[in-house]
């Protein structure tokens, strides 16, 4: 069976963005592969390394809510990047051989540095954030990663730095596949992207109550502007996320925006009602998860230990194949 490996920086509680654009695809792929799910807390360090008070909580309840998502340890090997250290030894080896200039023209470094300018992250651990990823994937022999459009690059480094490899030291590291995720983009409640930095998140544990205050937030046609205006669905952020969650309706939704049948104020209700009903499954399994906080370390600590085995294999391969030395 092919193995699929993904990781995410521990950002805390997961909001309907990971849902829609990942979580929903983790579940799909868990059905299909042999998944290996990670929480990258190593990675997180590369752009947030100067506070890094948040890592262990986030990280518990990043793994807690997959969990409550239906992410499950019997099948995929759910570990912490940290708690494999063979990784980092990896990662040292493969920056070794690993040009500046790949790293240098990496997109996302580039586009990186000016976004978060108020941060400085001119250093080598996020400069070589590519390395440490290859290093993730080659350690279990990764087929498969899924990716955003905007990680190929990175996904392709991985793959060069690969090849690198078992050119310079024959053929043992596995080239990885990009598998595009057909994660679905989720507008925030002022239509920008979803994101919790950006304050516009809802969380997959808010309440109804609350779900229903963000909603009513949320940024409509701007044209229409009294009740018997007729609207445009198609520029309007409510009615993107209908498509989401009341699909089965979304044909009466459009016609009555366009016709000024429903009011935005009714419309959002609607939405509000749908989101909570969706989430309503994953509340209840999350609550009780709450009550057993020590349960996120436990399905760490074994997954750390089945993906161990693998890592130390492999690493034991690559320091023979590199004359580090003989024993594991
Ligand atoms: N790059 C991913 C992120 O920024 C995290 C990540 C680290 C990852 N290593 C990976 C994803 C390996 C896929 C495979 O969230
Ligand atoms: Fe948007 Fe709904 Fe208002 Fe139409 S009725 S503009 S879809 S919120």
């Amino acid at each position: 069976m092919k193995r699929v490996l993904t990781g995410y920086r521990p950002t805390g509680r997961l909001h309907l963005g990971h849902m829609v654009g990942n979580l929903q695809n983790m579940l799909d792929l868990q059905s299909k592969y042999e998944c290996h799910f990670f929480v990258a807390d190593w990675h997180a360090l590369t752009t947030d390394y100067a506070d890094t008070t948040k890592l262990i909580d986030f990280s518990y309840e990043m793994v807690l809510d997959w969990l409550a998502f239906g992410l499950d340890p019997e099948k995929s090997v759910i570990y912490r990047q940290s708690d494999v250290p063979e990784v980092a030894e990896l990662a040292l080896y493969l920056g070794m051989l690993t040009p500046l200039a790949w790293l240098e023209r990496n997109p996302t470094y580039k586009e990186q540095l000016v976004e978060l300018k108020n941060r400085e992250i001119t250093t080598y651990g996020f400069l070589g954030y590519p390395v440490l990823q290859a290093a993730d994937i080659l350690i279990v022999h990764g087929d498969l990663v899924p990716v955003g459009e905007d990680q190929l690059p990175h996904l392709e480094l991985s793959r060069e730095i690969a090849r690198r490899f078992n050119s310079l030291y024959g053929d043992y590291l596995t080239e990885p596949q990009a598998i595009l995720s057909k994660g679905k983009r989720m507008p925030g409640t002022d239509g920008r992207k979803m994101s919790k930095s950006y304050n516009n998140a809802i969380f997959l544990t808010d309440e109804p109550d609350e779900i229903y205050r963000k909603v009513q937030k949320m940024v409509t046609d701007p044209a229409r502007v009294r009740r018997s205006d007729p609207g445009h669905p198609d520029v309007c952020s409510v009615f993107a996320v209908h498509g989401i969650f009341t699909a089965h309706e979304l044909k009466k939704v459009e016609t009555e925006c366009r016709e000024a049948v429903i009011g935005c104020t009714d419309c959002k209700k609607l939405l509000a009602a749908s989101i909570s009903e969706a989430l309503a499954d994953f509340r209840g399994r999350r609550l009780d998860l709450s009550e057993r906080p020590e349960l996120a370390e436990e399905v760490l600590q074994d997954g750390a230990g089945r993906a161990r085995r693998i890592a130390a294999e492999t690493l034991g391969e690559v320091r023979a194949r590199m004359h580090i030395c003989r024993t594991k």
